[in-house]
This record gives C-alpha cells, structure tokens and sequence, in this order.
C-alpha cells in the first residue's frame, strides 16, 4: 500500500483502532505518593471506566489522605494556618480541561475541577469564587487543617526571627527560660512522638511543594490526566502554583500524550513544563528524554547555577498514548533530615501491585 493511502486510511479508523495499532494498554502512572492512586485508578480502568475518571478516582484517596500533607485534607497551610488547595484535570478524548485554585475547605478539589469542566463554560476558578461553585453543587465543607499541620505551622511560625531575634510567637522575655524549637514543641504537642517533631522542624525550615499528579492511559488508547495539592507549605494567601495551570502542572493531548509536575511550581510555570513535554514528545521525542529537557530550560533560567537550583526540587511525568512513559527530577535525590531518598515515581501496568521505579535526573548533588 503507497504511505498516503494508509495514512488517508489510517486516519479513517475510530480512535479504538488506531490505539490498537499503536500498543495502547490500561497503564496508570504517577508521582512516588501515588502507589495506592495508581492501583485505584488501575481497578476503574479495568472496569471498563474513562481514563478522567479513574485518574480522579484515584487521587482522591491522596486527597483524603490525612497524612499526605502535600495534597487535600491534612495538606501544610498558608503563612496564615489556612489549607488552600489546587487542582487541574484534562480529558484527552474530548479535548477539555477544568481546574480550581486557592480553594478553601474542600477536600476533593480533583473532583471540583472536573465539575468546572463539566458543567461550565469556563476552565478556571478561584478562591471564593470556586468555594460558592461547590456549595453550589451541594460539596461539603471541611476544617483542612489537621493536628499535624497545624503542629509544623506552629514551628514554622516559632521558627521566623525578626531583627535581634524578637518573635511574638516564641517565649516572651518574661518567660523563665528560652526553650529550644524541638523541646518548645515538645510542650505544646505533648500527643507528638519525637520523629513527628523532627518533621515538623524540618518542614517549618524547608517548605516543601509536594502533589500528586497522576496519568492514566486505557487500551483504546484515551488519556487523561489530574494534579492536586496544597501548594507550597506557609505561602502567601492566594498564592498560585503550577498544578492548576493548563500547560504547566498538567497538559495532555489526546493525539501524543500526557505531562505534569510536582516540586517548585514557580519554576514550571516559567517553562510551561507539562505543554512543553508533550510537545516534545509530538516531535518523538522519548518521555523521559522530554521531561529532561524542561529541567534543562528550568536549570538555563537560573545559567544552571548549582548553588541556587539547590535550593529546590522539581520533577516531571510523562506518558505517551502508545504506553511509553517516563519521569525526571532536577536532582537525583532530597537532602532532608540527614537522609538521601532517590527520587521515584509510581507505575501500575495493571499485572499486579502498583510498583516505584526511579527516576531519571538532571543533576547530582554532592554527597555530604
Ligand atoms: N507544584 C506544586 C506547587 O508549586 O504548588
């Protein structure tokens, strides 16, 4: 057959089709939080769900999650102590897109955005705006703000040092005796075991920026994809990441694939990394190959200087409609608490338990 009559005859053929041809297969993955969202969206694919569906599915556990405090109920407030949420969802098949941010005592915001897609003709709401669009559609609301967050809050807020030290928040000059951060916290959570206090530390000194982005790709070759979180630990109220953001914490395009981020939203936006990707991948570009070249525009913005990208972590998923995927981090693993972790991502290819596998990443960071 001459290349343009199978071209004319391959574009003829339903969406179904031509993912068969391709290797299409039920393929779900994620960020490393995403074990159990991966396995959960795995089971609605299976039942036979839409790919949007299943993704929303499955980030909803992380989103009730209280002990996920980077996404949902439990998340790590505002500079204020208030939890305030984003989210964006994209549905290859029908080219739609909804997202939802800076949104106050609702839980599920994945579940909101997609209702944004659904039943308005809009793509984005924010603040009250998307809290009076819940209420309206009858969502409960909810106190976010868990024991634990509020815990690494309050360090957080002991931990700020004005000129000469001064802190309203910490003992007044009256007090007995200064205390230390961990034995302050040690008093005022009396409930808390000694590594819930560590964290707490660890997170008042180095806010994290933690989310699940999930991508889920059926065998008729439909992609779709979710990112939720509660944005960067102690930011100023009504500040906006990447994960709502159409193109950069999520982009998906039904006739190449699908994108999205977690890590320091700040930097995503300035490369659009989700849209980027997929189109990079439109040029046939491998998933993670394309996730490392969004970190190398990340790195440029900054003439790759080493001393200020470490001060932040950013990583990219990737998953293309014939089931290739990969993901990429700026560096190859956190220095937190005295502990290297490798940087990972979830995969469910619906053979058994949702899997990590690592990583690919741009730079090392010196061993201590
Ligand atoms: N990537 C999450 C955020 O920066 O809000």
């Amino acid at each position: 057959m001459r290349r343009r009559d199978w071209l004319a005859m391959n574009a003829a053929l339903p969406l179904a089709a031509r993912a068969a041809q391709a290797g299409s297969k039920d393929l779900v993955i994620s960020s490393a939080n995403g074990l159990k969202a991966c396995a959960k969206a795995m089971e609605v694919l299976k039942a036979g769900g839409d790919t949007l569906e299943a993704a929303v599915a499955g980030v909803t556990l992380v989103e009730d999650d209280p002990n996920d405090t980077s996404v949902g109920y439990g998340g790590l407030p505002n500079e204020e102590g208030v939890v305030e949420l984003d989210a964006s969802v994209m549905h290859g098949p029908t080219r739609r897109a909804g997202s939802v941010a800076a949104v106050r005592n609702i839980k599920n915001v994945a579940r909101l955005a997609k209702l944004v897609m659904e039943q308005t003709d809009h793509i984005m709401l924010v603040g009250e705006g998307a809290l009076r669009f819940a209420r309206a559609w009858g969502i409960e609301e909810t106190n976010l703000l868990t024991e634990r967050a509020r815990m690494a809050w309050i360090a957080w807020k002991q931990s700020l040092r004005g000129r000469e030290g001064n802190n309203n928040w910490t003992d007044g000059l009256d007090s007995p005796r200064m205390l230390k951060a961990a034995e302050r916290l040690r008093r005022q959570f009396p409930q808390a075991g000694e590594e819930l206090i560590a964290w707490a530390l660890d997170v008042a000194a180095n806010p994290p920026t933690g989310t699940i982005n999930l991508l889920a790709l059926n065998a008729r070759g439909e992609i779709s994809g979710v990112t939720t979180t509660s944005g960067l630990a102690w930011k100023i109220p009504g500040r906006v990441g990447d994960s709502p953001i159409i193109g950069a914490g999520l982009y998906v395009d039904q006739d190449v694939g699908a994108a999205g981020s977690t890590g320091r939203g700040e930097e995503n936006i300035r490369i659009a990394g989700a849209h980027t990707i997929v189109e990079m991948m439109r040029q046939g570009m491998a998933p993670r190959e394309a996730c490392l070249e969004a970190l190398k525009r990340i790195a440029r913005n900054f003439r790759n200087d080493a001393e200020v990208l470490n001060r932040f972590d950013i990583n990219f998923y990737a998953l293309r409609k014939d089931g290739a995927y990969g993901a990429a981090s700026l560096w190859d693993g956190r220095q937190r608490r005295g502990y290297r972790a490798d940087i990972q991502f979830a995969v469910n290819d619906g053979t058994g338990p949702s899997r990590l596998e690592k990583c690919a990443n741009l730079l090392e960071r010196k061993r201590p």
